[in-house]
């Protein structure tokens, strides 16, 4: 099987990585991927959010699956693009479909459906610039910390979770009056802050039966000890410890079974991944959000632990038979280590040759490109986040330990990386 992986990050290469192992798998193209997926196949630079370019590459290269990657295009419909075409009809699409994306790309739809299917998240309240007056009033009266989130994509920073009203209100003017997110930001949800330990647990789903493929914390925050600003993820650790037989039984009951069953009540045409996003709030799962694709870096660190075929699942989700097959899980622990841009996620450089990649990959680690190139056969930084290392150990602190260790031997000029991935569950 030919499969094209649309997407150019870390997460890429761990799906490139782990499709690769399949014996389904004959050619892997990544559009456009990075100096780290050229290992497995060819890299592809087309725009991949103009669909017609998309499909001339499939049709090029007899691609038979197509996994995506980033959120844009689910959004835009890569998905239903490829269904309604008679050329593409035959390509198992691993996405859902753009009515169904909403999940992730609107706030509002997503706490609509949630509540509309008893799943347990914060009360909250939507407002539109007609409804400005009210929406002042609602944050002034809302309890402390308030949180605001624009209702479409944002690239990971339309949340602003606020100490004090000033704060909100000023959060809340950005979005609607000084239209800081553009169109994203025309609605605004309002909602609760909910107390606890961030968990995200991911599902591949036909839109009717469901397979949980594992689960991770990231570590969001640039500086130790999560403090400073929002990332797109500094690291991850799996098995999280309180990821027991018990809450997993509650996630599945509360909030996964509900979502699959909420999706074919619907009609939402559904054949991808879903990430749920949960807060462990006094050891009751709540959910803060959908996305509808894999994360990065939790890819990382889940598809390491994945026994499974990947190929033969997605081919199972494809036709029908996914509530059949068998999952397995590696043992181990996993962790993985991203080392980001000097500056990230502020401003940062790019074209900087990394050093000491060649031969630093052992046997219980791997070196995950993120935003990297090959120039005149140099690899070079080309983004804010780099490479993630990803190590198995007999817990998350050797895993941790075994990928710093990889990345004291690797550099660029300003190199940074978070040491105290999984700090709360050191041993
Ligand atoms: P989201 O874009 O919805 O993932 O939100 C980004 C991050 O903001 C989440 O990963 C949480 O860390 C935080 N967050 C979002 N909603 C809430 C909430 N209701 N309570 C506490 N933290 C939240
Ligand atoms: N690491 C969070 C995300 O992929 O959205």
């Amino acid at each position: 099987m030919n499969i094209l992986i649309i997407g150019a990050g870390a997460r890429e290469h761990a799906l490139a990585w782990k499709m690769a192992q399949s014996h389904h798998c004959d050619e892997i193209y990544t559009a456009p991927g990075n100096a780290g997926t050229l290992e497995f196949g060819t890299n592809l630079k087309i725009p991949i959010t103009n669909f017609k370019i998309v499909k001339d590459v499939c049709l090029e290269y007899n691609i038979q699956m197509m996994v995506v990657g980033p959120e844009e295009p689910l959004v835009m419909g890569i998905y239903d693009f490829f269904r309604n075409d008679p050329e593409l009809q035959h390509i198992i699409v691993v996405a859902p479909s753009a009515e169904a994306a909403q999940l992730e790309g609107s706030k509002a739809f997503s706490k609509k459906f949630m509540a509309r299917h008893h799943i347990p998240t914060a009360d909250y309240a939507e407002f539109t610039d007609d409804l400005y007056e009210e929406g002042k009033k609602y944050i002034s009266q809302h309890s402390l910390p308030v949180v605001l989130k624009a209702d479409g994509l944002a690239a990971g920073k339309g949340v602003v979770i606020a100490a004090s009203h000033e704060e909100a209100l000023l959060a809340f003017e950005a979005m609607i009056v000084h239209k800081q997110f553009g169109d994203a930001g025309s609605k605004v949800v309002i909602e609760e802050f909910l107390q606890g330990i961030e968990v995200s647990v991911f599902v591949l789903t036909d839109g009717e039966s469901y397979q949980v493929i594992g689960h991770a914390k990231d570590y969001k925050r640039i500086g130790e000890g999560d403090t400073g600003l929002n990332t797109g993820g500094m690291g991850c650790v799996s098995p999280v410890p309180f990821m027991d037989a018990a809450f997993m039984q509650k996630v599945e009951e509360k909030i996964i079974r509900p979502t699959v069953e909420g999706l074919a009540k619907e009609n939402l045409d559904y054949h991808g991944f879903i990430f749920f996003g949960l807060m462990n709030v006094l050891g009751e799962p709540w959910l803060i959000e959908y996305n509808c694709r894999m994360g990065d870096p939790e890819t990382e660190v889940v598809m390491p632990l994945l026994q499974t075929d990947l190929v033969a699942l997605f081919a199972a989700m494809d036709n029908g038979t996914l509530a059949d097959t068998n999952i397995a899980f590696s043992e181990q622990s996993c962790a993985t280590v991203m080392a980001v841009s000097g500056g990230y996620p502020g401003k940062y450089t790019t074209g900087l040759p990394i050093k000491g990649l060649k031969g630093a990959e052992t046997g219980d680690s791997i070196i995950f490109h993120a935003g990297t190139q090959i120039e005149a056969s140099q690899i070079k930084t080309s983004g804010g986040r780099i490479i993630a290392v990803t190590s198995f150990g007999k817990n998350i602190t050797e895993a941790v330990a075994k990928s710093k260790k990889i990345l004291e031997r690797i550099s660029f000029k300003g190199m940074y990386y978070r040491g105290d991935i999984g700090y709360e569950f050191r041993e």
